[in-house]
């Protein structure tokens, strides 16, 4: 089983994005028996929240399922229970290292980090675009699933 933990701020908008548009990505490649995937935030100030209207509308827009969210932080104990930790941008990136400790098996990612253009994923509960947010989730996942297939990972 590969364990991904998808993480951003809040857990409202950007990773449970990424979690949902990774759960589909990964069905429609009858994948989804190798993976348990899920998402949480670095923050307190969501938690028990559901996603972020802007991102369940983007979800139903492009027909991707999605379960009741309820937001939650990232503890330290996840850092044994997931395989890929995966943030949004650099400032995610210190804060799951602050709370899971150093990251001796080398299982904290940025999303964007598996794409030909490494970059972060802007905040859209600041930015507003839902859009752009969407595109990136989906070029960063995309760039995941084809590492986890090249390097003999998914089989
Ligand atoms: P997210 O967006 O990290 O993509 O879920 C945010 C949602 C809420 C807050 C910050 C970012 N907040 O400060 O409440």
């Amino acid at each position: 089983m590969i364990k991904v933990l998808f993480v951003c701020l809040g857990n409202i908008c950007r990773s449970p994005m990424a979690e949902y548009v990774f759960k589909d990505m990964v069905k429609k490649k009858g994948l989804e028996k190798q993976f348990s995937i899920a998402s949480a935030a670095t923050s307190y100030e969501e938690i028990g929240n559901d996603m972020h209207y802007g991102t369940k509308d983007k979800l139903e827009e492009k027909r991707i399922p999605y379960a009741k969210h309820k937001a939650r932080r990232i503890e330290k104990q996840d850092y044994e229970k997931y395989d890929y930790i995966i943030g949004m941008e650099e400032s995610n990136l210190r804060n799951i290292q602050r709370i899971v400790g150093n990251d001796k098996d080398n299982k904290i990612y940025k999303l964007l980090d598996f794409s030909k253009n490494p970059r972060d994923i802007a905040d859209p509960w600041y930015t507003g675009n839902f859009t752009v947010t969407y595109e990136d989730i989906v070029e960063g996942c995309t760039g995941f699933l084809e590492y986890l297939e090249k390097e003999n990972i998914v089989k």
